[in-house]
């Protein structure tokens, strides 16, 4: 029987759970629902980020309906048993709050091979999370290949090819992800998140229903048997991405 893979463990020491809810989009009027459904259901990571307009809802406590903060005083899970990420600005600042205490490890999001190559070169506190686009129409081989050499664990995001947004390929709707589902009586979304966690790295699937965010948890206690993680590894790769795709001015030089 394949391991379950519920945490990474990082090169700081600290575990990371291996499947994390993305916030990005959830309206501020659903995400602290769909928080407190998640926690509910098992999630342990929550993806945020300042930018995404929403965080003041999940988790500053000063808000009545801040939702992190009921489910902390109801004693539905520990502080100490979430995982929260949110992004800040400057590595500096990055730097200054690992050593402050205040976080189990520091990252950066959309780093090719070059850009971490030259930053680890250089970095006084090493990432130890490389958050970029990855599913399997966006494997992301070489950066994965790299970031595994340096012991940075890679953190996927859009792992369902982020299906409301108008991209080149759906993912969803992939032939052999769909066979694949099929055979194992799983969802396309579940073989996806699956597929992630056995290549190797974190999946961060948003959803703000309470039926969807069940089904995208429900990926441990089975596996993809490994003729059909290679038949996976079949699926065509789009030649566009998340960041280029949503902001012309980002030109990140992808490997
Ligand atoms: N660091 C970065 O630059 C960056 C960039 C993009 C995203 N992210 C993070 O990654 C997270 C996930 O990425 P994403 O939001 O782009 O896309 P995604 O998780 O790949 O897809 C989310 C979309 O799929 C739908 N969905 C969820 N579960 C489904 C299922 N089982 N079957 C069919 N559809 C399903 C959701 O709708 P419902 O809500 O209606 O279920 C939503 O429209 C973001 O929320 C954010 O936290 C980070």
């Amino acid at each position: 029987m394949e391991e379950e893979i519920r945490f990474f463990k990082l090169k700081t020491g600290a575990e990371t759970p291996s499947v994390g809810l993305g916030t990005w989009s959830a309206a501020p009027g659903v995400v602290g629902d769909a928080v407190a459904t998640a926690v509910k259901v098992g999630y342990r990571h929550i993806n945020c980020a300042p930018l995404y307009g929403n965080e003041e809802f999940i988790f500053y406590l000063c808000r009545i309906d801040c939702a992190l903060k009921k489910l902390l005083d109801d004693g539905v899970v520990k502080r100490e048993d979430l995982w929260i990420t949110s992004k800040l600005w400057h590595r500096e600042s990055n730097g200054g709050t690992l050593d402050s205490g205040k976080a189990r490890a520091i990252g950066v999001i959309n780093f090719s091979v070059n850009k971490l190559g030259d930053l680890l070169d250089i970095a006084r506190v090493p990432p130890a999370v490389n958050q970029v686009e990855c599913h399997p129409s966006w494997k992301q081989t070489k950066l994965h290949a790299f970031c595994k050499s340096k012991e940075v664990h890679l953190s996927g995001y859009s792992p369902l090819g982020s299906p409301s947004n108008e991209r080149e390929i759906e993912v969803l709707k992939d032939p052999i992800l769909n066979t694949v589902a099929q055979k194992l009586g799983k969802s396309p979304a579940q073989v996806a998140l699956r597929w992630g966690l056995q290549i190797g790295h974190g999946v961060l699937p948003k959803s703000t229903n309470e039926a969807r965010l069940k089904e995208n948890y429900d990926v441990f206690g089975w596996y993809i048997p490994k003729d059909l993680l290679a038949k996976l590894s079949e699926i065509d790769q789009a030649s566009s991405f998340f960041l280029s795709s949503l902001c012309a001015y980002f030109h990140f030089v992808w490997d």
